[in-house]
C-alpha cells in the first residue's frame, strides 16, 4: 500500500526538506504553503497523513486539524510546533492530533511517527472494508470474523443437517442463543416449528408440564388439556436454553424422549411419539454437574451429540471492531443518529476491556454510548464501563517499537493533560520532584522558560 502525505509548512525550506526526505522512504508527497492550500488537497481526497505546521498566516495549523478531525476521521495529522508550548501541545492533542513534534525537528523520530500513524491508517481503513461487508451481509446474524467463531461457524454449517442433538457451551453473553438459531436456519427443519424453552425459569412441576404437556384434571387447576413444547415441536426442533437447571424427575422424561422418542403428558397415559431435534445450551460446566451427581451422565452424553463450544470475546478479541460496527449501525437507526465511530481512546477502552458479559455487556455499551453521545463521535466518557475497569484496560498504551525516551515523553505528557497542565500534582501522582518535572519538560521541548505556570 502506497501512502499518500500532506506537508503544510509556511517556511519552504521545511516543507521541501520534508517532501524530499519522505519521497525517499518511498511515499507519495504533496506540499502547501498554507492551510488554504492544504485543505484544497485534503478536498481532492486521496491523502492518508498530514504534517502539519500550528502557525501561519490566514488558515492556521489548528484549522486544518479541527476539520480533519470533524470531516475526515481516519487521517492523522501530525504537527509541528516551533513554539515548544505544553499549551499549544495539549490543545492540539485535544483536538485529535495524532502526535506533535517541536522544532527544530528531529527527523528520525518524525519518520517513526508516520509509520506508527499509518499502520492505526491502514488498520481504519481494513476496518471500513470489513464495515461494508456487514451492511452487505445483514442477514447473517453471527457477526464476527474471528479464527475461533468460523470455527463454531464450520461446526455450525457441518451439524446444521443432521438430527443430531447438540449441546451448546460457553459463558453467558457469548451467542449460545445465535447459534442455536443459525443451526435451525441452516436445517431442513428451517420451515418447521422451533420452540424455545427457558429451562431455570420455570418450577419443577411446570416445567414438566411445560416440556410434556398434561391432560385435563391431571392436577389441580389443570383444567383443560394441554399440549407440550414436544408435542408442538413435531417435526421441527426444540431449543432447551439453560438444561443445566431441570431437575431428576425431567431429567428421567428427557432422556426417554431422547432415546425412544416417546413420551406421556403429565397425569396421561397415552404414549406420544414425536420427531423433534434437540439443541441444548447452558453456561454451566456439565461434566462437573455429572460428577456432583445433580445431572445424569446418560442424558449429558445424549444432550452432547455434539459439543459447540463458543468462545468467550476476550479470546477472540478481533471479533471487537465488527462487533462495535454492527451494534452502532444498529443502536443509530433505532436512535435517529449518526454517529460515525469511536475516539481513539474509547477504541483503547473497548479493545482492552475483559467483557466479562461477552458480548451481551458490549451490545449494550454500545447502545447506552449511542444514546448519551453528542458529538459525531463516541467518546471514553460516553462509555459505561465501570471507571475501575476503565483505569485498569486504558491507562496509556504503549506501542511496540517506542524508544525509552519517547515513552516517557508520553507518559509525562499524558498524566500532564490528565491533570489539566497542573505540574505539582502531575509530579506528584510520578512520584517525582517537581524540579525534576520542568528539566524533563525542558530536555524534551515541551516547555520553554516562557512556558506557562500555574499556581
Ligand atoms: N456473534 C454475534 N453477533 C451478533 N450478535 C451477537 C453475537 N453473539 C451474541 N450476540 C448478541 O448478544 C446477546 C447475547 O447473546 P445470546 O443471548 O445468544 O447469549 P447466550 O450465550 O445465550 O447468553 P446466556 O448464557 O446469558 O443465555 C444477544 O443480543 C445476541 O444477539
Ligand atoms: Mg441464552
Amino acid at each position: 500500500m502506497k501512502f499518500t502525505l500532506l506537508v503544510i509548512d509556511d517556511e519552504k525550506n521545511i516543507r521541501e526538506g520534508l517532501a524530499a526526505d519522505f519521497e525517499m522512504d518511498g511515499y507519495d508527497v504533496k506540499i502547501a504553503a498554507n492551510g488554504d492550500e492544504g485543505l484544497e488537497f485534503l478536498s481532492k481526497g486521496d491523502i492518508d497523513l498530514v504534517i502539519t505546521d500550528l502557525r501561519m498566516p490566514g488558515t492556521s495549523g489548528e484549522d486544518v486539524l479541527k476539520k480533519v478531525t470533524r470531516e475526515m476521521p481516519g487521517i492523522p495529522v501530525i504537527v509541528l510546533t516551533g513554539h515548544g508550548s505544553i499549551d499549544a501541545a495539549v490543545s492540539a492533542m485535544q483536538n485529535g492530533a495524532y502526535d506533535f513534534l517541536t522544532k527544530p525537528l528531529n527527523l528520525e523520530h518524525l519518520e517513526l511517527v508516520v509509520k506508527r500513524a499509518l499502520k492505526g491508517r491502514e488498520l481504519s481503513l481494513q476496518h471500513q472494508e470489513l464495515l461494508s461487508e456487514v451492511k452487505s451481509k445483514s442477514s447473517d446474524n453471527m457477526i464476527g470474523k474471528s479464527p475461533s467463531l468460523q470455527k463454531v461457524n464450520n461446526l455450525i454449517n457441518k451439524v446444521a443437517d443432521s438430527k443430531i442433538s447438540i449441546l451448546i457451551t460457553g459463558e453467558s453473553g457469548v451467542g449460545k442463543e445465535v447459534v442455536a438459531d443459525a443451526i435451525q436456519q441452516k436445517s431442513s427443519r428451517r420451515d418447521k416449528p422451533f420452540i424455545k424453552v427457558h429451562c431455570a425459569a420455570l418450577s419443577e412441576s411446570l416445567l414438566e408440564s411445560e416440556l410434556f404437556g398434561h391432560e385435563k384434571g391431571a392436577f389441580t387447576g389443570a383444567e383443560t388439556l394441554h399440549k407440550g413444547k414436544f408435542e408442538l415441536a413435531d417435526g421441527g426442533t426444540i431449543f432447551l436454553d439453560e438444561i443445566g437447571e431441570i431437575n431428576p424427575g425431567v431429567q428421567v422424561k428427557l432422556l426417554r424422549v431422547l432415546q425412544e422418542k416417546k413420551f406421556e403428558r403429565v397425569g396421561g397415559e397415552k404414549t406420544i411419539e414425536v420427531d423433534v431435534r434437540v439443541i441444548s445450551a447452558t453456561n454451566k460446566t456439565l461434566e462437573d454437574e455429572v460428577k456432583q451427581k445433580h445431572f445424569r451422565e446418560d442424558l449429558y452424553f445424549r444432550l452432547k451429540g455434539i459439543e459447540i463450544m463458543v468462545p468467550p470475546l476476550r479470546e477472540r478479541k478481533d471479533d471487537i471492531p465488527l462487533l462495535l460496527n454492527n451494534f452502532l449501525l444498529k443502536y443509530n437507526k433505532e436512535n435517529n443518529k449518526n454517529i460515525k465511530g469511536f475516539s481513539n481512546s474509547a477504541k483503547n477502552i473497548l479493545f482492552n476491556y475483559d467483557w466479562p458479559g461477552n458480548v451481551r455487556e458490549l451490545q449494550h455499551c454500545v447502545e447506552s454510548a449511542v444514546v448519551m453521545a453528542s458529538g459525531d463521535e463516541i467518546q471514553a466518557e460516553d462509555l459505561t464501563i465501570k471507571l475501575e475497569d476503565k483505569k485498569n484496560s486504558s491507562g496509556i498504551l504503549v506501542p511496540y517499537g517506542i524508544s525509552l525516551e519517547d515513552a516517557e515523553k508520553m507518559i509525562i505528557l499524558e498524566n500532564l493533560e490528565s491533570n489539566n497542565g497542573n505540574k505539582t500534582k502531575t509530579a506528584d501522582i510520578l512520584k517525582i520532584g517537581r524540579k525534576t518535572l520542568h528539566r524533563k519538560l525542558n530536555e524534551y521541548g515541551l516547555v520553554t522558560s516562557s512556558g506557562p505556570e500555574e499556581e
